[in-house]
């Protein structure tokens, strides 16, 4: 298992056009419509960086990464079934985590919600508990410990929120350990909070019971360089 982070920057808009043509025609028009130019250069990034990680792990050219997705949406790595790989991104980061299993994660900035409201109609009364149980400046910190996890879960399996949120609880003790969740196929999912920025939160869900600690920061125009470059070979 590995976990990449970028923390996105500007890019000019010709280098945002040429690179965008580089990588698949459906993500392509995706990001041809986002309005927020943010977003156009997340999602442009998630996909370089992917796409660098696998020319790095399993030394094809660019032509050869066929992305597809399963019927909820989850991409995978079109003829390598053992190569696993999930995006997130949220405000100024974009992550990404690779396994030979099956992996989910997931980045939030930490910004102000009306996080009781939705903590009362999605999460289990046990991880409402673990939010309202300690003081008002830390509830909306603990409330995205729990989303990000869940979410982490969610992405790991792929099938998006055709799981109930509530069908599920993230039970963590005072060490930030958290229970490992079985599905109803009897696999064991173990999950980890990250940590990268104070105003971020990250989780990942893993089939491997080690989850790393470590996190790779890649520089935008480093990956953005060696991207060209990988693209040209
Ligand atoms: N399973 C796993 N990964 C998926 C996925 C799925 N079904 N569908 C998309 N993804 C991947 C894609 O790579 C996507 O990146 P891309 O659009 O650049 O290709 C990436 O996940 C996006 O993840 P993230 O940045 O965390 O987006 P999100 O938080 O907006 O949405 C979803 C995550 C799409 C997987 C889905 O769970 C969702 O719609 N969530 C809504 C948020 C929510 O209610 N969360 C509940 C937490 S308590
Ligand atoms: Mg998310």
């Amino acid at each position: 298992m590995k976990i990449y982070a970028v923390k996105i920057v500007d890019i000019n808009e010709d280098k945002l056009l040429y690179l965008c043509s580089s990588i698949d025609l459906e993500k392509n028009k995706r990001i041809v419509k986002f309005i927020d130019k943010k977003d156009k250069i997340r999602t442009l990034i998630g996909d370089i960086l992917v796409r660098i990680i696998i020319a790095n792990e399993l030394n094809i050219n660019n032509e050869c990464i066929i992305f597809d997705k399963n019927q909820y949406g989850k991409p995978y790595l079109k003829n390598y079934p053992k190569f696993h790989f999930n995006i997130s991104h949220s405000g100024d980061f974009v992550v990404c985590a690779i396994d030979k299993n099956p992996i989910g994660i997931d980045i939030e900035k930490i910004k102000y919600i009306e996080y009781r409201d939705i903590a009362k109609r999605y999460f289990t009364m046990n991880e409402s508990k673990y939010i309202i149980e300690k003081d008002l400046s830390a509830q909306l910190t603990r409330f995205y410990e729990i989303w990000t996890l869940k979410e982490s879960y969610i992405k790991c399996i792929g099938q998006g929120l055709s799981i109930p949120l509530k069908s599920f609880s993230i039970n963590m003790d005072k060490y930030k350990n958290i229970e490992s969740i079985e599905d109803y196929e009897n696999n064991r999912y173990f999950l980890k909070l990250l940590e990268l920025d104070l105003n971020y939160k990250i989780a990942v869900c893993s089939l491997n019971k080690e989850i790393l600690d470590n996190i790779d920061i890649i520089d935008q125009s480093d990956l953005i360089n060696k991207y060209l470059k990988y693209n040209l070979d």
